[in-house]
């Protein structure tokens, strides 16, 4: 039996991953996988737990046991409402050190090893737009599509500035640019899994781009191969 196709969309922080996603879900119906979340997941679980971020073991265990729930909205900025264990945490994964932890614990290979299969589980039909880091790389190597979406370090920390600010978040743009920095530099230099575009990506650069030419650019990549 074949499986069901699978649309992987990497790149670094604030590239606008996120919006690519959604609009691909919408023109194609296809099924979504935020797989930065359930890193953002682990992390704020592993918080709740007391456990340290270093205790790989722990950590993987609080990955392999996360109680979630990805809720599609009707309306409203989020496409999901995202629960953990039982409790609406949709905002509070986003905020800038939620974005940090969830580096530090994506960068333990039991923690990787433990999501595995629950990213895996969400290949379903009609077909699957991942949104990640490796999702060309690892997790959907024989993904149809592979699309490595990136923007300079400044107009990412410019985009998360006015993203974290609609949500009413108190944040700094100098803070924010260091911070997606030094997120990139951890990102792309772990040992497993790192931030690299898959051999057969098509690397986009949105530095220059209104997200409706970003949208137009990568359908024309994709409504070639998924009608
Ligand atoms: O996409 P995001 O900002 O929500 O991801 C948060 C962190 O999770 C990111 O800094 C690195 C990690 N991550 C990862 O290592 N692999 C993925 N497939 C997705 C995210």
């Amino acid at each position: 039996m074949t499986e069901p196709v699978v649309i992987a969309i990497d790149g670094p922080s604030g590239a606008g991953k996120g919006a690519v996603t959604q609009h691909l879900a919408q023109r194609t119906g296809f099924h979504v996988l935020d797989s930065g979340a359930l890193y953002r997941l682990t992390g704020l679980a592993a918080r709740l737990d007391g456990i340290e971020l270093s205790d790989a073991p722990a950590v993987a265990a609080v990955a392999r046991g996360l109680a979630v729930q990805f809720i599609p909205t009707q309306s409203g900025n989020e496409p999901f409402e995202i629960m953990l264990r039982g409790v609406a945490v949709t905002d509070s994964i986003r905020t800038d050190q939620a974005g940090v932890d969830a580096s530090t614990v994506a960068a333990l290979p039991m923690v990787r090893a433990a999501l595995g299969d629950r990213q895996q589980a969400f290949r379903q039909a009609p077909g699957l737009i991942a949104d990640g880091r490796d999702m060309g790389t690892v997790v959907f190597k024989d993904a149809l599509v592979k699309i490595f979406l990136t923007a300079s370090p400044e107009i990412r920390a410019e985009r998360r500035y006015n993203q974290l600010k609609n949500k009413d978040m108190d944040v700094s743009l100098p803070a924010l640019l260091e911070s997606i920095q030094a997120r990139d530099t951890l990102d792309s230099n772990r040992a497993v899994a790192p931030l690299k575009p898959a051999e057969d990506a098509v690397v986009i650069d949105s530095s220059g781009m209104p997200l409706e030419a970003v949208h137009e650019a990568i359908w024309a990549v994709v409504s070639k191969v998924v009608t």
